[in-house]
């Protein structure tokens, strides 16, 4: 396959073999990743692309490419993707895919996902197929962090299966070295820390190549079988499809081929989460919502309400465990923990019963002093050297803050500025979130899930307000399960059931 003016690169290396392209930021790999993609399009290999950050999409303006992520012009959605059929459908049609994971919530385990659905199919199936890696160094870090665990089974092992792994990075010294000299094929382009520069050593039996890679210009030294031994300094060639994200503005193509393997994918989609056990079954939420149908009898027919259907909805919730460091009364370091959970999708805080803690949305206005400042003012009305005098740092920044917020207001007073209390919602503290119960969770399958809008940022968010001193761990993604009836009479409504307590939710 032809990847340049004087490179021609085995295909079949490239589809099962491990290779490796490796040069500083802006060096011109992820052009270069483009122009290989486009060269396994033509060609009809295939092969998934993991796209850390969405630069791939503009791949289908001239190719049959599926595009898996979460906006909404993609073709499949990868919250609700099953990994296992989806792969083994593409590697039996030599699909080319791309995840776009540049807005996953949980990137490691989405990750770890698709490359273990991967080597789990390409075990079975032993059909070739190449999956590629944006930013290996962020999956497979040498240290500081876990490796994903199916990608160093796949650098191992996934020669033999037929699945050939191609990864990009722009610090070699910060790749996982188990996972690198895996690598038997390498594009090694300008690099110039002296680190990154030790790492490929290994690669280079004569020093002069060395030398030279801090002057390349977008050029790569091209090494091992896939050249067939002959090291060869090249340039990508022009690509054909526009580096960089698809533009909205321009025409996706899709063609029937296309066309009918998304419609397969979409036939057998399950929604797969790990939920909070819903204790309350469809039928007894149904029987619940039945004690609620209006009836009403007309002298022709009736205009009895009648259920319409029942679903269940899976709503995101994040589960935190918060260690807090505080100093006790003799100045001696404490360290408290809770657990907490947060409503992704309204920004509260809630508990177990889904009940909501109001007003703590409002919480990510604020930071640690602002919202110090607001409970000092509640005790009364205080003018700026009051406050200095008892808010540590800051005070003035704070100040300005929250009144151009309209949360406290200013007044004169023989010729000084007083300040006053203008937000009225409850003040929490961290312990007001804590929830104690232990419940279970387990995988179900349902008809809908909810997106989250809100992530672990805003959750920090929250709680900075209320500690100086915290650390979130272990924070994972549940799911809590709620129950939607739609009621059909005259109108329609809609009635929610929560599907742990049966209680009936307001809305
Ligand atoms: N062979 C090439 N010919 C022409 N322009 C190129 C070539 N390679 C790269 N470029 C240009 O250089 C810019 C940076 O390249 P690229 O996005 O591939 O960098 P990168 O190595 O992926 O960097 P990062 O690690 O930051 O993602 C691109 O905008 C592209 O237009
Ligand atoms: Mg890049």
């Amino acid at each position: 396959m032809n990847l340049g003016e004087n490179l021609n690169a085995d295909a079949q290396e490239l589809i099962t073999g491990r290779t490796c392209i490796l040069a500083q930021s802006g060096g011109g790999k992820s052009y270069g990743m483009g122009v290989i993609c486009e060269e396994l399009c033509r060609q009809g290999l295939g092969f998934a692309v993991i796209d850390t950050e969405g630069e791939y999409s503009s791949l289908k303006q001239k190719f049959d490419v599926v595009w898996v992520g979460n906006s909404k012009e993609c073709d499949i959605t990868l919250d609700k993707i099953n990994f296992d059929d989806f792969s083994r459908k593409a590697m039996m049609s030599n699909m080319a895919v791309i995840f776009d994971v540049s807005d996953a919530m949980d990137l490691m385990s989405v990750v770890d996902k698709i490359c273990s659905s991967l080597y789990r199919t390409a075990s079975e199936l032993k059909l070739p197929y190449l999956l590629i890696i944006e930013e290996a160094d962020k999956f497979a870090p040498q240290r500081n962090g876990k490796v994903v665990g199916s990608l160093n089974e796949i650098a191992r092992r996934g020669r033999k299966r037929g699945l050939g792994l191609l990864i990009a990075s722009q610090r070699p010294a910060f790749v996982n070295k188990d996972v690198l000299s895996q690598c038997n094929n390498q594009f090694i382009g300008k690099l110039t820390i002296q680190n990154d520069l030790n790492a490929v050593r290994q690669f280079f039996n004569v020093r002069e190549e060395l030398l030279k890679l801090p002057d390349l210009n977008y050029e790569f030294f091209a090494m091992g079988s896939i050249v067939n031994g002959k090291d060869t300094l090249f340039k990508f060639k022009k690509r054909e499809t526009k580096h960089g994200g698809l533009t909205p503005s321009i025409k996706a193509k899709k063609t029937k081929n296309l066309n009918e393997f998304l419609k397969e994918i979409k036939e057998h989609q399950i929604f797969e989460q790990i939920s909070i056990t819903p204790k309350i079954s469809y039928e007894t939420a149904r029987k619940k919502a039945e004690k609620m149908l209006k009836k009403k009898f007309v002298l022709f027919g009736d205009n009895t309400e009648k259920i319409s259907s029942v679903s269940i909805e899976l709503t995101p919730v994040i589960e935190a465990d918060i260690e807090v460091k505080r100093k006790n009364m003799l100045g001696k370091q404490v360290l408290k923990k809770y657990r907490v959970l947060f409503d992704a999708k309204s920004g509260s805080m809630m508990d177990y019963n889904f009940k909501h803690h109001l007003g703590t949305y409002e919480l990510m206005e604020f930071d640690y002093t602002m919202y110090s400042l607001l409970k000092l003012l509640k005790k009364g009305d205080m003018s700026i050297d009051e406050i200095n005098s008892r808010v540590n740092k800051n005070a003035e920044i704070a100040v300005k803050k929250l009144r151009d917020k309209k949360y406290i207001s200013t007044r004169t007073e023989k010729r000084r500025n007083i300040y006053s209390l203008h937000y009225d919602e409850k003040f929490y503290r961290i312990s007001d979130f804590e929830v104690k119960k232990n419940y279970q969770v387990k995988k179900i399958e349902v008809q809908e899930i909810v997106r989250p809008v809100y992530n672990t940022g805003d959750l920090n968010k929250i709680i900075s307000c209320l500690e100086e001193n915290f650390v979130i761990k272990n924070e994972r993604m549940i799911y809590y399960p709620l129950y939607n009836i739609s009621i059909k009479g005259e109108t329609h409504r809609l009635v929610r059931i929560n599907g742990v307590t049966g209680k009936i939710i307001n809305t």
